[in-house]
């Protein structure tokens, strides 16, 4: 077991994802800005989070929300510039946060100089930047691939009379990383970051930045929902041959030698798939990377899509913590800018502070998502109101407008993300009146004050941040129990994930313990742990003698 006073800051910290343009808006039109985030600074550091994450502030039509990147090395007017980029990075390190932006290394925006180029003549020098293909002989797409936002993965160009790939919508074109001439110009482009004092990256849809060399077509899949939409094509196969390729891991260590060449700098990948396909995104370990090679920390999502349920949970816990090798620490995420809120899909408030609990007592990284802090739920998007892509091309009821709703500052009109009399981009949540950090904030029972608890408590505790994790055997089936060690330090963590009373009994634990919080915040003392009542939703802290 790692000594928890040589773990890395991207281990022992805690990560907060931050959209920009749902955040705060300094300027006044209604859209969240880099001067937003700066002001709100404070806030994050008395939150007590150690790095925040920016989702894509670049040059971008926003096909996708900035994940349409047109200029890789400069910030969008919307948002700033590279000097407002700076006093940021200024801001956030004087507070000892750190920075990790977003990175869309698989796609660009069809606007960026280097697609403009790429579709202006077969034989333009970067034709081969991107992903171009002849049409079958009756004139279809060269392969049956789906968009992840609907219809077909190509789209015919007329005037040079090939199909280009685009795994999401038409405006991202897929860039050729098997093309070396794309991967240097792509490696600078983290060097740019880097030199700028970035910590890391987060890195956009990694899996998929090769792809099989013949481009075959993806097998159905065969336990598709049946009440997809027609134009759910994506939804319809396995993506066998367009995600997960072998050949990806190579690019991926190449992608990890450019961070090393700085200093204490940290790769995260979005990844998705089985654990045993998954976890090979850590790499391998050598003497000189004993962090292993690729990933430090490849994103997990399988909490977020799992049944609020203890022994589901529990489940999927366990078998990471089994399937990890020594060198690769394991993370956490429970909501974030393309799912639903964490307060609307486990169970509403009450559980949603044991989901708080079990993410900043797990052993692992958590990643937090702006406003979870506050239970910020699901936000209701008029059918004239939808942005998303996906939502309006498969459906509203897959809009990701819902969790990118603005963030609730204050009781205020627009709930001081903008000025009164300004239409924010999307609508600010009904609850803001209430649900809002002013409120929260000198609330003692409220989720913000739960969730600051937490932060501190994780911060000061070396079981808590670096130590074992040990699930307990014999609880309730409704509760999630277990161990934190380091050294003489031991933290329980006993979770309640039901709407009934259950009664924990651990005699083995000895019996003198001491309940630190709960998620109630109306508990503290000695407790005997032959005896452990936990209300319905509740969750506790204990530190045992
Ligand atoms: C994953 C991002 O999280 C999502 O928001 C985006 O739409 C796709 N990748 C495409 O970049």
């Amino acid at each position: 077991m790692t000594n928890p006073d040589e773990l890395a800051w991207w281990q022992r910290g805690v990560v907060y994802q931050i959209y920009p343009r749902s955040f705060q808006d300094a300027t006044g039109n209604g859209v969240g800005d880099l001067a937003g985030v700066i002001r709100r600074l404070d806030y994050l550091a008395a939150l007590g989070v150690d790095a925040i994450w920016l989702s894509p502030f670049y040059p971008s039509p926003m096909a996708d929300f900035g994940y349409d990147v047109a200029d890789y090395c400069d910030v969008a007017p919307l948002f700033g510039d590279l000097a407002a980029f700076d006093r940021l990075v200024a801001g956030a390190h004087a507070r000892n946060i750190k920075i990790i932006v977003d990175w869309v290394p698989n796609h660009s925006s069809d606007q960026h100089p280097w697609f403009i180029e790429s579709r202006s003549s077969r034989d333009n020098p970067k034709r081969d930047w991107y992903i171009w293909r002849d049409p079958k002989p009756d004139g279809s797409p060269p392969n049956n691939w789906g968009s992840h936002f609907g219809g077909p993965a190509w789209t015919f160009d007329e005037a040079t009379g090939q199909y280009y790939l685009h795994q999401f919508v038409k405006e991202q074109p897929e860039l050729n990383w098997r093309n070396p001439e794309v991967k240097a110009a792509m490696l600078d482009t983290l060097r740019f970051w880097l030199e700028r004092g970035v910590d890391g990256f987060r890195m956009d849809v990694i899996g998929l930045l090769i792809k099989d060399a013949d481009l075959r077509d993806n097998p159905p899949n065969p336990d598709a929902d049946p009440n997809l939409p027609p134009n759910d094509l994506f939804g319809r196969q396995l993506h066998v041959y367009s995600h997960d390729q072998d050949e990806v891991h190579g690019v991926i260590r190449e992608i990890r030698q450019v961070l090393d060449a700085y200093d204490d700098r940290c790769g995260i990948g979005e990844l998705w798939g089985p654990l045993d396909r998954w976890i090979r995104y850590y790499g391998d370990s050598s003497p000189g990377s004993p962090t292993g090679d690729e990933l430090h920390l490849p994103f997990n999502f399988r909490l977020m899509l799992l049944p609020w349920d203890a022994k589901a949970m529990r489940h999927s816990v366990d078998k990471l913590e089994t399937a990890l090798s020594v060198f690769g620490w394991p993370n956490y995420v429970l909501g974030n800018h393309d799912g639903a809120r964490l307060a609307t899909r486990f169970g509403g408030q009450a559980q949603a502070r044991v989901a708080a609990m079990m993410l900043l007592t797990l052993r692992g990284t958590p990643t937090l998502y702006y406003g979870d802090e506050l239970g910020m739920e699901n936000g209701v998007i008029p059918p004239e109101k939808v942005q998303d892509p996906q939502g309006i091309n498969l459906g509203i009821e897959r809009t990701r407008d819902v969790c990118r709703t603005p963030m609730q500052w204050d009781g205020s009109p627009n709930a001081g993300f903008c000025p009164a009399g300004v239409e924010p981009w999307l609508p600010v949540s009904a609850d803001y009146e209430t649900r809002n950090v002013a409120a929260q904030s000198t609330d003692p029972t409220s989720i913000l004050t739960l969730y600051r608890r937490l932060l501190a408590l994780r911060r000061a505790s070396p079981a808590l941040y670096g130590g074992s994790y040990r699930p307990l055997d014999g609880v309730p089936d409704d509760c999630f129990v277990y161990l934190r060690e380091s050294g003489d330090e031991r933290k329980l963590a006993a979770l309640n994930l039901s709407y009934a009373e259950q009664r924990v009994s651990l005699p083995d634990l000895g019996s003198s313990a001491e309940v630190l919080l709960s998620t109630h915040l109306d508990r503290e003392g000695t407790v005997d742990l032959r005896n452990l009542k936990l209300r319905a939703h509740e969750g506790c802290v204990v530190a045992l003698g």
